[in-house]
């Protein structure tokens, strides 16, 4: 296939509290990151799925690959960096030997991805080149200076909470996080923003609401209540 899956997880997850990292917390019977690598090693479009671990993380990778039915689609994993863009910048860099034509990027501390929101974030790459899942918030969302002071108000309507899996045409993508590289800009904080940065435009289809990131402890408790299907 020509489509390849980077799962990022080279984090240290501490706002996570429990000392694993929290991509490596138990989330019913298994991992988190198994559930992540296994919504996309079960996606009949995905070719490839390259997850990018920490060092340190070799043994708890492979408990999550002894917790798969199907591990074939799955390359061997690349070392992060220090930041998610430098993790995701790994992962493109294996795959450029032999470049899939899109490629999505995704948290491994989004395990409830639904295999409809893989499927849609692929048609929207193929229609528009990079394309994000994004929710309207439902906060009122301000700019703040550094001493606390409101700087102002963006409009909400014209918001969106954007969630990963993020999609992209692959070359567009590598070449801008080389760039972005070599420029020394190193703080985006999704892939999305490197290809805004680079001039692309970004597409944005309807994210889930099921498609949460694992960040504080209390979101734990909030995952094991959704997979046992009696959320809210
Ligand atoms: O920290 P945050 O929740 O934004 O991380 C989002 C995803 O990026 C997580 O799955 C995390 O493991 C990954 N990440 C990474 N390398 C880093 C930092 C975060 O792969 N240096």
């Amino acid at each position: 296939s020509d489509i390849a899956a980077i799962v990022v997880a080279a984090g240290r997850g501490e706002r996570a509290g429990a000392g694993v990292p929290k991509q490596y917390r138990t989330l019913g019977d298994a991992p988190v990151l198994a559930h992540t690598l296994g919504a996309f090693a079960a996606h009949p479009a995905v070719g490839r799925v390259l997850a990018v671990i920490g060092e340190a993380d070799a043994i708890q990778y492979k408990m999550c690959l002894s917790c798969l039915p199907d591990t074939r689609r799955l390359l061997a994993p690349v070392s992060g960096g220090n930041t998610r863009q430098a993790s995701v910048h790994a992962g493109l860099a294996a795959l450029a030997d032999t470049p899939p034509a899109i490629v999505l990027v995704h948290d491994g501390a989004r395990p409830f991805l639904s295999p409809a929101l893989i499927t849609e974030a692929i048609a929207a790459a193929r229609a528009h080149g990079a394309a994000i899942p994004g929710l309207p918030v439902t906060d009122t969302v301000k700019i703040v200076d550094e001493a606390g002071r409101v700087t102002g108000t963006p409009e909400r309507a014209g918001l969106r909470a954007v969630q990963t899996p993020q999609a992209f045409a692959f070359a567009p993508l590598h070449a801008a996080h080389e760039r972005a590289r070599a420029e020394g800009r190193n703080s985006f904080t999704d892939d999305a923003a490197i290809m805004e940065w680079a001039g692309h435009p970004v597409h944005v289809f309807p994210g889930e609401a099921t498609n949460m990131k694992l960040t504080r402890p209390e979101d734990f408790d909030t995952a094991e209540r959704h997979l046992r299907r009696d959320a809210t």
